[in-house]
Protein backbone atom coordinates (compact mmCIF):
# COMPACT_ATOMS: atom_id res chain seq x y z
CA UNK A 1 0.00 0.00 0.00
CA UNK A 2 1.06 3.47 -0.98
CA UNK A 3 1.12 6.15 2.00
CA UNK A 4 0.79 9.46 0.18
CA UNK A 5 0.23 12.82 1.90
CA UNK A 6 0.38 15.68 -0.56
CA UNK A 7 -2.37 16.05 -3.55
CA UNK A 8 0.16 16.37 -6.30
CA UNK A 9 2.30 12.60 -4.90
CA UNK A 10 -1.29 11.06 -5.55
CA UNK A 11 -2.28 12.65 -8.54
CA UNK A 12 1.01 11.82 -10.24
CA UNK A 13 0.31 7.98 -8.83
CA UNK A 14 -3.84 8.40 -9.75
CA UNK A 15 -2.44 10.30 -13.49
CA UNK A 16 -0.89 6.90 -14.68
CA UNK A 17 -3.80 4.48 -13.36
CA UNK A 18 -6.16 6.28 -15.11
CA UNK A 19 -4.25 6.98 -18.26
CA UNK A 20 -4.38 2.32 -17.98
CA UNK A 21 -8.31 2.66 -17.88
CA UNK A 22 -7.91 1.82 -14.47
CA UNK A 23 -11.07 2.47 -12.25
CA UNK A 24 -10.84 4.39 -8.85
CA UNK A 25 -13.12 3.62 -5.77
CA UNK A 26 -12.52 6.01 -3.19
CA UNK A 27 -13.08 5.79 0.63
CA UNK A 28 -13.24 8.79 2.61
CA UNK A 29 -12.87 8.73 6.39
CA UNK A 30 -11.76 10.46 9.64
CA UNK A 31 -9.08 7.88 10.73
CA UNK A 32 -9.86 5.78 14.11
CA UNK A 33 -10.59 2.64 11.19
CA UNK A 34 -12.85 0.06 12.65
CA UNK A 35 -14.51 -3.11 10.92
CA UNK A 36 -17.60 -0.84 9.90
CA UNK A 37 -14.50 0.86 7.63
CA UNK A 38 -13.18 -2.12 6.35
CA UNK A 39 -16.07 -3.61 4.73
CA UNK A 40 -16.29 -0.04 2.88
CA UNK A 41 -12.59 -0.71 1.89
CA UNK A 42 -13.75 -4.39 1.12
CA UNK A 43 -16.12 -3.26 -1.22
CA UNK A 44 -14.13 -0.79 -3.10
CA UNK A 45 -11.25 -2.93 -3.54
CA UNK A 46 -13.97 -5.66 -5.17
CA UNK A 47 -15.46 -3.36 -7.35
CA UNK A 48 -12.65 -1.20 -8.77
CA UNK A 49 -9.62 -1.99 -10.21
CA UNK A 50 -7.65 0.53 -8.08
CA UNK A 51 -8.76 1.82 -4.15
CA UNK A 52 -7.95 5.04 -2.20
CA UNK A 53 -8.98 5.85 1.51
CA UNK A 54 -8.20 8.99 3.03
CA UNK A 55 -8.03 9.57 6.70
CA UNK A 56 -8.80 13.52 6.93
CA UNK A 57 -10.10 14.95 10.50
CA UNK A 58 -12.09 17.37 8.79
CA UNK A 59 -12.31 20.60 11.10
CA UNK A 60 -14.90 22.28 9.33
CA UNK A 61 -17.47 19.70 10.36
CA UNK A 62 -17.11 19.72 13.65
CA UNK A 63 -19.57 22.33 15.72
CA UNK A 64 -18.14 21.22 19.07
CA UNK A 65 -14.70 22.08 19.36
CA UNK A 66 -13.97 19.18 21.88
CA UNK A 67 -15.35 16.55 19.56
CA UNK A 68 -12.61 17.91 17.15
CA UNK A 69 -10.08 17.71 19.94
CA UNK A 70 -11.16 14.39 21.18
CA UNK A 71 -11.64 12.17 17.84
CA UNK A 72 -9.33 9.55 18.44
CA UNK A 73 -6.19 9.91 15.76
CA UNK A 74 -4.65 6.13 15.42
CA UNK A 75 -2.79 6.51 11.83
CA UNK A 76 0.05 3.51 12.49
CA UNK A 77 -3.34 0.94 13.91
CA UNK A 78 -4.79 2.65 10.46
CA UNK A 79 -2.60 1.92 8.00
CA UNK A 80 -2.02 -1.60 8.94
CA UNK A 81 -5.60 -2.07 9.00
CA UNK A 82 -5.51 -0.71 5.38
CA UNK A 83 -2.70 -3.05 4.42
CA UNK A 84 -4.64 -6.04 5.82
CA UNK A 85 -7.98 -5.00 3.68
CA UNK A 86 -5.36 -4.69 0.53
CA UNK A 87 -6.29 -0.96 0.05
CA UNK A 88 -4.01 0.36 -2.46
CA UNK A 89 -3.41 3.86 -1.24
CA UNK A 90 -3.91 5.71 1.72
CA UNK A 91 -3.98 9.45 1.10
CA UNK A 92 -3.64 11.46 4.35
CA UNK A 93 -3.25 15.21 4.03
CA UNK A 94 -2.81 17.92 6.53
CA UNK A 95 -5.23 20.45 7.00
CA UNK A 96 -3.35 22.85 4.80
CA UNK A 97 -3.09 20.67 1.51
CA UNK A 98 -7.03 20.22 1.86
CA UNK A 99 -7.88 24.10 2.95
CA UNK A 100 -4.67 26.12 1.37
CA UNK A 101 -7.36 29.10 2.03
CA UNK A 102 -10.35 29.02 4.40
CA UNK A 103 -13.06 27.19 2.64
CA UNK A 104 -16.32 29.67 2.67
CA UNK A 105 -18.37 28.04 0.36
CA UNK A 106 -21.65 27.25 1.22
CA UNK A 107 -23.94 24.56 -0.10
CA UNK A 108 -27.27 24.51 0.28
CA UNK A 109 -29.56 21.03 0.50
CA UNK A 110 -33.31 22.62 1.80
CA UNK A 111 -35.22 20.62 3.72
CA UNK A 112 -32.57 17.60 4.09
CA UNK A 113 -30.30 19.15 5.99
CA UNK A 114 -32.66 21.22 8.26
CA UNK A 115 -33.82 18.09 10.46
CA UNK A 116 -32.04 15.86 12.34
CA UNK A 117 -27.88 16.50 12.68
CA UNK A 118 -28.54 19.66 10.69
CA UNK A 119 -31.06 20.88 13.61
CA UNK A 120 -28.73 19.65 16.56
CA UNK A 121 -25.11 20.24 14.34
CA UNK A 122 -25.49 23.44 13.06
CA UNK A 123 -23.00 23.63 10.13
CA UNK A 124 -22.25 19.89 10.15
CA UNK A 125 -23.45 19.18 6.81
CA UNK A 126 -21.85 22.22 5.16
CA UNK A 127 -18.17 21.30 6.72
CA UNK A 128 -18.73 17.55 5.03
CA UNK A 129 -19.99 18.87 1.80
CA UNK A 130 -16.66 20.95 1.80
CA UNK A 131 -14.72 18.07 2.62
CA UNK A 132 -15.98 15.49 0.22
CA UNK A 133 -16.49 18.09 -2.62
CA UNK A 134 -13.02 18.66 -1.75
CA UNK A 135 -11.88 15.07 -2.37
CA UNK A 136 -13.66 14.22 -4.77
CA UNK A 137 -12.11 16.90 -7.04
CA UNK A 138 -8.90 15.69 -5.88
CA UNK A 139 -9.28 11.97 -5.98
CA UNK A 140 -11.78 12.11 -8.51
CA UNK A 141 -12.88 8.35 -8.44
CA UNK A 142 -15.73 6.70 -10.06
CA UNK A 143 -17.45 5.01 -7.22
CA UNK A 144 -17.41 6.46 -3.47
CA UNK A 145 -18.40 4.23 -0.50
CA UNK A 146 -20.31 5.53 2.31
CA UNK A 147 -21.89 3.68 5.55
CA UNK A 148 -25.08 3.66 6.35
CA UNK A 149 -24.77 4.57 9.86
CA UNK A 150 -24.69 8.12 8.70
CA UNK A 151 -27.85 7.77 6.94
CA UNK A 152 -28.30 11.94 6.94
CA UNK A 153 -25.09 12.06 5.38
CA UNK A 154 -25.75 9.95 2.94
CA UNK A 155 -28.59 11.27 2.07
CA UNK A 156 -26.60 15.06 1.29
CA UNK A 157 -23.50 13.43 -0.10
CA UNK A 158 -25.88 12.10 -3.00
CA UNK A 159 -27.71 15.33 -3.25
CA UNK A 160 -24.34 16.89 -3.56
CA UNK A 161 -22.82 14.90 -6.11
CA UNK A 162 -26.20 15.37 -8.27
CA UNK A 163 -26.11 19.23 -7.82
CA UNK A 164 -22.15 19.89 -8.92
CA UNK A 165 -23.20 16.90 -11.55
CA UNK A 166 -20.29 14.75 -10.64
CA UNK A 167 -21.29 11.21 -12.27
CA UNK A 168 -19.80 9.67 -8.66
CA UNK A 169 -21.81 6.13 -8.10
CA UNK A 170 -22.31 6.39 -4.35
CA UNK A 171 -22.45 3.25 -2.43
CA UNK A 172 -24.27 2.86 0.36
CA UNK A 173 -22.98 0.19 3.30
CA UNK A 174 -25.33 -1.36 5.86
CA UNK A 175 -24.31 -0.69 9.32
CA UNK A 176 -21.26 -3.19 10.68
CA UNK A 177 -22.45 -4.01 14.29
CA UNK A 178 -20.83 -4.68 17.83
CA UNK A 179 -21.57 -8.25 18.94
CA UNK A 180 -24.03 -6.27 21.62
CA UNK A 181 -25.64 -4.66 18.35
CA UNK A 182 -23.73 -1.18 18.88
CA UNK A 183 -23.08 0.50 15.50
CA UNK A 184 -19.40 0.68 14.77
CA UNK A 185 -17.90 4.34 14.86
CA UNK A 186 -14.89 5.41 15.36
CA UNK A 187 -16.31 7.40 18.89
CA UNK A 188 -16.72 4.17 20.32
CA UNK A 189 -13.40 3.73 21.33
CA UNK A 190 -13.95 6.91 24.03
CA UNK A 191 -16.90 4.28 25.61
CA UNK A 192 -15.80 2.57 29.09
CA UNK A 193 -17.19 -0.63 29.18
CA UNK A 194 -19.83 -0.05 31.07
CA UNK A 195 -21.20 2.83 28.53
CA UNK A 196 -20.65 0.50 25.74
CA UNK A 197 -22.68 -2.44 27.69
CA UNK A 198 -25.50 0.20 28.00
CA UNK A 199 -25.25 1.67 24.52
CA UNK A 200 -26.10 -1.84 23.23
CA UNK A 201 -29.67 -0.69 24.58
CA UNK A 202 -29.77 1.27 21.35
CA UNK A 203 -30.19 -1.10 18.85
CA UNK A 204 -32.11 -3.52 20.58
CA UNK A 205 -34.25 -1.11 21.12
CA UNK A 206 -34.94 0.22 18.05
CA UNK A 207 -35.13 -3.50 17.18
CA UNK A 208 -37.59 -4.15 19.18
CA UNK A 209 -39.77 -0.73 18.31
CA UNK A 210 -40.28 -2.49 14.79
CA UNK A 211 -42.49 -4.89 16.04
CA UNK A 212 -44.86 -2.02 17.69
CA UNK A 213 -45.48 -0.09 14.31
CA UNK A 214 -48.73 -2.27 13.95
CA UNK A 215 -50.38 -1.41 17.27
CA UNK A 216 -48.68 2.30 18.04
CA UNK A 217 -48.90 5.81 16.05
CA UNK A 218 -45.67 7.61 14.61
CA UNK A 219 -45.67 9.83 17.84
CA UNK A 220 -46.50 7.10 20.30
CA UNK A 221 -43.42 4.69 18.93
CA UNK A 222 -40.95 8.03 18.90
CA UNK A 223 -42.05 7.84 22.80
CA UNK A 224 -41.56 4.77 23.53
CA UNK A 225 -38.29 4.30 22.11
CA UNK A 226 -37.02 7.70 23.91
CA UNK A 227 -38.40 6.54 27.32
CA UNK A 228 -36.59 3.27 26.61
CA UNK A 229 -33.67 4.64 26.44
CA UNK A 230 -33.45 7.31 28.75
CA UNK A 231 -34.73 4.81 31.42
CA UNK A 232 -30.91 3.44 31.05
CA UNK A 233 -28.32 5.03 33.64
CA UNK A 234 -25.87 7.54 31.55
CA UNK A 235 -27.68 7.51 28.20
CA UNK A 236 -30.02 10.62 26.78
CA UNK A 237 -31.31 10.74 23.80
CA UNK A 238 -30.95 14.02 21.65
CA UNK A 239 -33.56 13.37 19.32
CA UNK A 240 -35.67 10.33 17.99
CA UNK A 241 -37.29 10.97 14.33
CA UNK A 242 -39.01 8.55 12.10
CA UNK A 243 -38.57 10.28 8.70
CA UNK A 244 -38.92 9.24 5.27
CA UNK A 245 -36.10 7.31 3.77
CA UNK A 246 -35.71 9.51 0.95
CA UNK A 247 -36.59 12.79 1.95
CA UNK A 248 -35.56 13.07 5.84
CA UNK A 249 -38.65 14.75 6.49
CA UNK A 250 -40.73 13.95 10.05
CA UNK A 251 -43.40 11.72 9.46
CA UNK A 252 -47.02 12.16 10.73
CA UNK A 253 -48.72 8.82 10.19
CA UNK A 254 -47.25 5.43 8.92
CA UNK A 255 -48.89 6.37 5.80
CA UNK A 256 -46.54 9.02 4.66
CA UNK A 257 -44.09 6.69 3.43
CA UNK A 258 -43.70 3.51 2.47
CA UNK A 259 -40.27 3.67 3.68
CA UNK A 260 -40.44 4.84 7.37
CA UNK A 261 -36.54 5.34 8.87
CA UNK A 262 -36.30 6.02 12.66
CA UNK A 263 -32.68 7.79 12.75
CA UNK A 264 -31.54 8.48 16.76
CA UNK A 265 -28.73 10.38 18.23
CA UNK A 266 -27.78 9.80 21.82
CA UNK A 267 -25.51 10.89 24.51
CA UNK A 268 -23.48 8.16 26.75
CA UNK A 269 -21.70 10.56 28.87
CA UNK A 270 -19.70 12.74 26.44
CA UNK A 271 -19.85 10.16 23.53
CA UNK A 272 -22.71 11.45 20.98
CA UNK A 273 -23.50 8.18 19.43
CA UNK A 274 -25.99 7.82 16.01
CA UNK A 275 -27.37 4.68 14.76
CA UNK A 276 -30.75 3.83 12.55
CA UNK A 277 -33.44 1.67 11.70
CA UNK A 278 -34.87 1.31 8.31
CA UNK A 279 -38.64 -0.50 9.08
CA UNK A 280 -39.74 -3.46 8.09
CA UNK A 281 -36.51 -4.02 5.71
CA UNK A 282 -33.61 -4.03 8.15
CA UNK A 283 -30.66 -5.16 7.52
CA UNK A 284 -31.65 -4.76 3.99
CA UNK A 285 -30.36 -1.31 2.65
CA UNK A 286 -33.14 0.63 0.91
CA UNK A 287 -30.25 2.21 -1.41
O1 LIG B 1 -18.31 9.94 7.70
C1 LIG B 1 -17.19 10.44 7.92
O2 LIG B 1 -16.28 9.84 8.46
C2 LIG B 1 -16.96 11.88 7.47
O3 LIG B 1 -18.09 12.65 7.63
C3 LIG B 1 -16.40 11.98 6.04
C4 LIG B 1 -17.41 11.50 5.02
C5 LIG B 1 -15.11 11.19 5.92
C6 LIG B 1 -16.09 13.43 5.71
O4 LIG B 1 -15.13 13.96 6.57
Amino acid sequence: MKLIHTIAGLQTVLAQEKGAKKSIGFVPTMGALHPGHIELVKRAVAGNDVSVVSIFVNPNQFNNPDDLLNYPRTLAADCERLEAAAADIAFVPEVEEIYPEPDRRRFHFGSLETVMEGRFRPGHFNGVAQVVSRLFDIVKPDRAYFGEKDFQQLAIVRALVEQLALGIEIVACPIVREEGGLAMSSRNARLTATQRERAACIFKTLSESDALRGSLSVRALEQWVVSRINAVAGLEVEYFDIVDGCTLQPLNGWADTNCPVGCIAVYAGDVRLIDNIVYGKNPVSIF
